[in-house]
């Protein structure tokens, strides 16, 4: 297994291309099975789960070409193959956003239920609950979920919380059903708006998306597309944070401000200058870092997938932090790795406290999920000596090419292949 090797000490400054943002790209492209013709993606990040999810197309019978640029050639005919196995599904859950498109577009599917994964046990009975008010049977079968219907109806559906995919997978099975779906308590991320949009151009009804009620008219069929996603928010808010903690200066090229507001309030109230410019966001570490208090919320509160990184920054700043957890049960992993590090975190339940102002030392350190593992390489930068990331395959399913990113903007850091 690969390692990342980085050497603290040095200010990052330049600028990082900032790419396509993942949680966007994966329920776009599986949005394409939606139409009959092929649909082109534009920025598309080069990831291990976009690789995933083209594998999952395949699998279904689709042809997928490209990579930055990426043609979708949606299942069909004699290729075509209702059914996602649960060999790949367990290497990457968002594989459940087939389900809802698969049943809209011929009536079946049978998915494999994802499982839990390491922050938590991450249920879909929200996606399968709103399916059946739409009329779909739903079945479960040996760890599988087989869902029917011949053609789905419109309805309200009131979601218990604003789940991200479980609204994403709703939003694409409506777009194809008989009459009105509103979907209440809807989750307001900008990847669920680039999807509603990317929606409405293949000719779907969807309005609303951003805000907590979306509406969505069914129609008959979709067309095919052509979109360019929406930058990766939570990239550029990792790559922010690396700056802020080395003292640095980025531009953070082609980052979207509008979707950072949480993330750029707390830089802020940190000590951060963060300033939006015409190529993007730019982030500058100067003086002493002051302590900050973070909850995490559904957008637009501060984003759970930047929990990891802000912790690392804690570590520095001036006073006690408090960061709570509201989302996942089990998301600070990396907890005891940065305190292997020399951080002082103590965690209680939810609710983590951070001593600031401690001096990290480098150490081999195990990556445990995606965004721990982004923590640990920032906590690497800054720590003294050499610290090795272990297990940079959960790196790789959300981050591109980082170490060369890094490097180009003066990190010490290089990939040792394991
Ligand atoms: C999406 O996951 C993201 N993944 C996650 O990003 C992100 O952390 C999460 O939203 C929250 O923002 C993608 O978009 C591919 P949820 P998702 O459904 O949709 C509970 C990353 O690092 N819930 O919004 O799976 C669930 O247990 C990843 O890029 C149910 O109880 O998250 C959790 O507590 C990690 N029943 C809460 O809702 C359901 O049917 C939010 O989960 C669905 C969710």
């Amino acid at each position: 297994m690969d390692k990342i090797v980085v050497e603290g000490g040095n200010r990052l400054v330049g600028s990082i291309p900032v790419s396509g943002a993942k949680n966007a790209a994966l329920p776009i492209l599986a949005a394409s099975i939606l139409s009959s013709g092929p649909s082109t993606f534009k920025n598309v990040p080069m990831l291990q789960d976009v690789a995933t999810m083209a594998k999952l197309l395949r699998q279904l019978g689709g042809e997928v070409d490209g990579k930055h640029t990426m043609v979708v050639h949606p299942p069909h005919g004699k290729k075509l193959k209702l059914e996602a196995p649960y060999e790949l599904v367990k290497t990457m859950r968002a594989s459940i956003l087939v389900l809802g498109p698969l049943v809209a577009r011929f009536g079946r599917a049978r998915v494999s239920q994802p499982g839990g994964c390491a922050i938590g046990t991450r249920p879909i009975d929200q996606h399968l609950k709103g399916l059946a008010a739409m009329g779909a049977k739903v079945h479960l079968d040996h760890g599988y979920v087989e869902v029917e219907c011949k053609r789905l109806r419109g309805a309200t559906i009131v979601l218990d919380m604003p789940t991200v995919t479980g609204c994403e997978n709703l939003m694409m099975a409506a777009t194809l059903a008989k009459g009105r779906t509103v979907l209440e308590n809807a989750a307001r991320e900008p990847e669920v708006e680039d999807l509603a949009l990317m929606l409405n151009k293949m000719g779907a009804r969807v309005q609303g998306a951003g805000t907590a009620i979306i509406t969505i008219d069914g129609v008959d069929e979709l067309h095919a597309v052509e979109h360019t996603i929406i930058a990766d928010r939570i990239e550029a808010g990792t790559f922010a944070i690396a700056a802020a903690v080395t003292r640095g200066d980025v531009l953070l090229e082609g980052a979207q401000a509008e979707h950072m507001d949480a993330i750029m309030a707390k830089l802020r109230g940190a000590g951060a200058t963060v300033t939006v410019e015409s190529g993007g966001v730019r982030v500058r570490g100067g003086g002493d870092l002051r302590a900050v208090d973070i909850t995490t919320q559904p957008h637009p509160g501060f984003p759970t997938d930047m929990q990891a990184q802000f912790m690392v920054m804690a570590t520095q700043a001036k006073g006690e932090s408090m960061i709570k957890e509201t989302i996942f049960e089990n998301r600070f992993m990396h907890v005891p790795e940065l305190c292997r590090m020399g951080a002082e975190i103590h965690v209680d339940g939810r609710v983590a406290v951070i001593r600031g102002q401690k001096k990290l030392a480098g150490a081999a350190v195990m990556a445990t999920d995606l965004r721990a593992s982004a923590s640990l390489v920032i906590a690497g930068m800054i720590a003294s000596g050499k610290t090795e990331v272990l297990r940079v395959y959960h790196l790789d399913r959300g981050y591109e090419a980082i170490e060369k990113k890094l490097r180009g903007v003066g990190a010490k850091i290089k990939r040792v292949r394991g």
